[in-house]
């Protein structure tokens, strides 16, 4: 079963909060979302293997530590997850970026895909997926499996506010995905929002409202 891990940082949860408020800019809340996945980022990449090296200090010869040449891959899921790729950029400025593109069909709350653009050598990357909001599930679910058809075998998942619902979605469908998140909500509500949430991730980041 993957875990389920909440990031209770006190700077993730403060900037979460004027987050959620509606009336909160799109300029803000574009900022928010971009350093909530930086300091996100930051906790998630925590396992990162070290590996020891041997430099010179200006005053001797010295054992450290560096990252061990991981080669990770963001997978943005469009639109919404395009606003956590700087911030996740900032901490990890080498790794590649996929893109996929998906919206939820408003009736079904389907999945359809729209877009694919992944770096050749993907399926030899750990791959963090990262999208706002984990709601029904359907979005991330798909978005894994198809993460998955590429070859990729250590596969992270990255949202900023998920709902049981969703969360045991992914638990249920692919238990070998950790899910890393700011907050769990309560519930969805009849179309598929999460309650209370943040409203549409995707309208708040571009203005399309
Ligand atoms: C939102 C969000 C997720 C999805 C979550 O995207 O960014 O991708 O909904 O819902 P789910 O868990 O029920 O699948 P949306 O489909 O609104 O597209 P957008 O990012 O282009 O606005
Ligand atoms: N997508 C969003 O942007 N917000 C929700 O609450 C659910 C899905």
């Amino acid at each position: 079963m993957s875990k389920v891990i909440v990031f209770d940082h006190p700077l993730i949860q403060h900037k979460l909060s004027v987050m959620r408020e509606k009336d909160t800019s799109v300029k803000e809340f574009r900022e928010l979302v971009s350093e909530v996945a930086t300091l996100m980022c930051y906790e998630a990449t925590r396992d990162l293997p070290l590996e020891e090296t041997e430099i010179e200090t200006p005053v001797a010869k010295a054992k450290v530590k560096r990252i061990a040449g991981k080669k990770l891959a963001i997978v943005p899921i469009l639109r919404a997850g395009l606003g956590m790729v700087d911030g996740m950029l900032t901490m990890i400025p080498s790794a590649k970026v996929g893109h996929i593109g998906l919206y939820r069909d408003p009736d079904t709350l389907m999945p359809v895909k729209y877009y694919c653009k992944m770096p050749k050598d993907v399926a030899e990357r750990d791959i963090i997926i990262v999208d706002p909001m984990l709601a029904t599930g359907g979005s991330a679910s798909a978005a894994i499996t198809f993460m998955k058809e590429y070859g990729c075998r250590h596969i992270k998942l990255m949202c900023i506010i998920g709902a049981p619902e969703g969360a045991k979605k992914i638990q249920e469908a692919h238990p070998d995905v950790d899910i890393y998140i700011a907050a769990m909500d309560e519930r969805l509500n009849s179309h598929g929002y999460i309650v209370p949430g943040l409203g549409d991730a995707g309208d708040r980041i571009f203005g399309t409202k």
